[in-house]
């Protein structure tokens, strides 16, 4: 069998990819960006940081220059066609996934290029399969609830660019399906995250980024926080930020995530037609009140207070305000996502480990407690 895949050299792509090539022995045809060298090299370490590569799975990794922003994933008609025709499974992976970027390059990378992935489907064989990566965003602004499987609406907004392009493409693979009487698998995870540290190389998750963003804040000082050299040990850092202090997350460790995600985007039996969505989600929310607390355990002296109003709010809050402009604005809900196709399609497959404060100070990039630290 052979699958192409987009963004195998990112965070999750390059863990799906190497479970497809290295526990289901697939051929991969990884498409990407970049000379054909630069490519394959990037690939092959991405997918190396999740174990070793032996040659004979070299072997059945084809890497090919593409572009998902481009007509045609920026292939020649001839390979367009070519590689159409060799495809068993289509895993679109690539996206753009800066929670603060801006519209117009979000909705090119994540809604046009699913839209020239839906157009390379077109020229597949019935059978082929696509399986498309999108996000837990796309439930948008919904205050709280359960959001079920199949839901896909806008009426309540979206928080940033990023979900309102993936819920865009989402519609644009339901459209495609019924159009074309085909079936997709669609992937909804939540915020994918390792406890394992991250070689410098390796593409890093959200909590990373978060973790990294906060790591220069402190310590490198921010309008009216002077860098932490210049800080008299122990100076309380008291700042507040524009959240709701009930807001929860849905976090779920990559190795469960990539797991779930493979078991039902290849192992599990490809329905005849129609879209079947699936919550890639951890059972317990994690509170937004723990990961603040997880900064404060590692930073003495800072404290951090969620309020909704930002009366006031000095020149250090206002800029950490703009700073973490894409992480605040999930600040506020509380809604929770169902699981019922996603534990249906996993049958055996153990529940994820629990996000507890340990696995989240790991997964800021912070990989030792201070030992005074409960677990
Ligand atoms: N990470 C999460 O927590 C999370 C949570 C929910 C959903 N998702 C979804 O999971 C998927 C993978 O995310 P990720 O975390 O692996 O993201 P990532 O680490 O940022 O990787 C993005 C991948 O997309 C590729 N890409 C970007 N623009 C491209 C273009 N124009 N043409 C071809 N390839 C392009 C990148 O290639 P380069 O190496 O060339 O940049 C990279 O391989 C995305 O669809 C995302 O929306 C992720």
């Amino acid at each position: 069998m052979t699958v192409l895949i987009t963004g195998a050299t990112g965070f999750l792509g390059s863990r799906i990819a190497h479970e497809l090539l290295l526990t289901r022995n697939q051929q991969v045809i990884a498409l990407g960006r970049g000379g054909l060298a630069d490519l394959r090299d990037r690939v092959v370490t991405a997918i190396g940081l999740h174990g070793a590569v032996p040659g004979d799975a070299l072997l059945r990794l084809r890497c090919v220059t593409g572009d998902v922003t481009l007509p045609r994933l920026g292939l020649t008609p001839a390979l367009h066609a070519r590689l159409a025709g060799q495809v068993d499974s289509v895993w679109h992976c690539a996206a753009d996934i800066a929670l603060g970027g801006e519209r117009e390059r979000l909705f090119r990378v994540n809604t046009q290029g699913t839209a020239h992935v839906l157009a390379f489907m077109d020229q597949t064989g019935p059978a082929c399969r696509l399986v498309h990566v999108s996000t837990m965003a796309v439930a948008g602004s919904r205050p709280d609830g359960l959001v079920l499987e199949d839901d896909l609406t806008d009426v309540h907004g979206f928080a940033t660019h990023y979900a309102a392009s993936k819920y865009a493409a989402e519609q644009l693979v339901r459209q495609w399906a019924a159009r074309r009487a085909r079936p997709a698998v669609v992937l909804r995870p939540s915020l994918v995250a390792s406890d394992r540290p991250l070689p410098d190389s390796a593409a890093e998750h959200p909590l990373a980024q978060l973790g990294n963003m906060v790591k220069v804040l402190v310590e490198g000082g921010a309008p009216g926080l002077p860098p932490a050299a210049d800080r008299p040990p122990g100076t309380e850092m008291r700042m507040r930020i524009k959240a709701s202090p009930s807001a929860t997350f849905n976090i779920v460790p990559s190795d469960y995530a990539t797991e779930a995600m493979v078991r039902i985007g290849h192992d599990a039996p490809c329905r005849d037609t129609g879209v079947r969505t699936y919550h890639i989600v951890h059972p317990t929310p994690t509170e937004l009140a723990d990961v603040l607390r997880a900064f404060e355990r590692l930073y003495t002296g800072l404290r951090l207070e969620c309020v909704e109003e930002f009366d006031g709010a000095s020149v250090t809050e206002l800029f950490i305000a703009r700073y973490l402009t894409g992480f605040l604005s999930y600040c506020w809900f509380r809604h929770r996502f169902d699981r019922t196709h996603a534990l249906a399609d996993t049958p055996g497959l153990p529940e994820p480990a629990p996000v507890d404060a340990r696995f989240l100070q790991r997964a800021l990039g912070f990989d030792v407690l201070p030992a005074s630290s409960p677990g």
